[in-house]
């Protein structure tokens, strides 16, 4: 085994928490910061060994990353193993140009900037603490310090969003020019605050959400951007522009995570870090692993998740060792429905298909 090549690290302080978030987060604690990236730290080299020499992503995600106290922050970008592209979320109303400087310095390449939206009424619904101005500003601070590679995260189908609202947000996200953008349709996660206030409404929403995607995938495939997964876009250039780090998940790579409640898949195996954060830190500190709860993915769960991922992206997913995972008469079904492709030994969903997303993948699993 060579290890894996791919690194996500959680930081799960917040501010505040947004009412329709079930991540991992924890709300205040400044003064344990420092604490919990030398248990990172301790964790890594505990793990060190499931990692190939050489990487290819780096992700820090959230939480929020960008309000970890800055020394901290920046002994912990020091202290991770290099790799092509560094990755960091951001929420907008963090960025500035020292936070900027900082992560230019420790050979951070990307920032996922958190939008969610340009109305401020639906900001305002979504708990979140920017208003769009901060959206402009971060981007504009991000890119003074010489940032080439930004995604904005976006969310449609929000209580109270028309179509124009959704239009006018694709339009102010194109205007500040990023190298990708992720667009997801808000779920309503269960024992959320949000979810609690909005569900129903969400429920009956549903429906016209499918049209809320086709406006999203026309718009900015029509503004030049491929489409090259079920939520996300990229821009065409010279440069390959997908997430190094998520098409890794697509693509069924291994990864390790570290930190609070993060997953990690290697050789057949994925196990999930406890979420509590005391526990986590006594554990490190005492120089043990944290607990953790593994599950062991036998060959036909790898083969369906496989399928299930690989056919999110818009390139063709070679069937190799996953026939058995593949239904032979739901596929000649949805091959004459217009929905699949089968090419040599390759599967794709059409365009149709792939508006129809997981439902189409469901049905194809044996
Ligand atoms: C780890 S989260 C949050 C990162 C960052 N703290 C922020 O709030 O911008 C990454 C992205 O997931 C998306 N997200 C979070 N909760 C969601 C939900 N309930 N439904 C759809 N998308 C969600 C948001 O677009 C968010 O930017
Ligand atoms: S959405 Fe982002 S900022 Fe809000 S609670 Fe979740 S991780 Fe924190």
């Amino acid at each position: 085994m060579t290890g894996a090549r791919h690194l996500y690290v959680h930081l799960p302080f917040c501010a505040s928490r947004c009412g329709y978030c079930d991540f991992v987060t924890v709300v205040g604690r400044s003064g344990q910061h420092a604490a919990y990236v030398e248990a990172l730290l301790a964790e890594l080299e505990l793990e060190r060994t499931a990692l190939s020499p050489r990487l290819e992503s780096v992700f820090l995600g959230g939480g929020t990353p960008t309000l970890t106290e800055p020394a901290a922050l920046e002994r912990l970008l020091h202290a991770l193993p290099p790799a092509d592209e560094v990755t960091v979320e951001a929420n907008p109303e963090t960025v500035t140009p020292e936070l900027a400087a900082l992560l230019r310095r420790a050979g951070v390449n990307r920032v996922s900037l958190g939008a969610q939206t340009f109305q401020a009424r639906l900001l305002d619904v979504l708990d979140r603490r920017a208003q769009p101005e901060d959206v402009r500003r971060a981007v504009r601070i991000l890119r003074e310090a010489g940032f080439d590679n930004l995604s904005l995260d976006l969310i449609y189908g929000i209580p109270g969003q028309s179509p124009d609202d959704l239009e006018a947000d694709l339009r102010e996200a194109l205007a500040l020019e990023p190298e990708h953008l992720s667009c997801y349709e808000l779920e309503a996660k269960p024992g959320t605050r949000f979810t609690h206030a909005h569900g129903e409404e969400l429920a009956r929403q549903a429906d016209a959400l499918e049209t809320y995607f086709e406006r999203v995938v026309a718009t900015l495939t029509g503004a030049g951007f491929r489409w090259y997964e079920t939520a996300n876009f990229c821009r065409t250039e010279e440069r390959d522009l997908r997430s190094r780090h998520n098409l890794a998940y697509w693509r069924g790579r291994d990864y390790l995570g570290l930190g609070i409640g993060a997953v990690s898949t290697i050789g057949g195996s994925r196990w999930r870090t406890t979420p509590r954060l005391g526990v986590y830190l006594a554990a490190l500190a005492a120089g043990q692993r944290p607990p953790r709860e593994i599950e062991t993915l036998d060959a036909p769960v790898q083969r369906s998740e496989r399928v299930l991922l690989g056919l999110r992206l818009d390139e063709p997913l070679s069937l190799a060792g996953l026939h058995g995972a593949v239904d032979a008469e739901a596929l000649e079904r949805l091959e004459r429905l217009g929905l699949v492709e089968r090419g040599d030994d390759e599967l794709a969903l059409t365009e149709r298909g792939r508006y129809l997303g997981g439902g189409v993948t469901a049905e194809l699993l044996a």
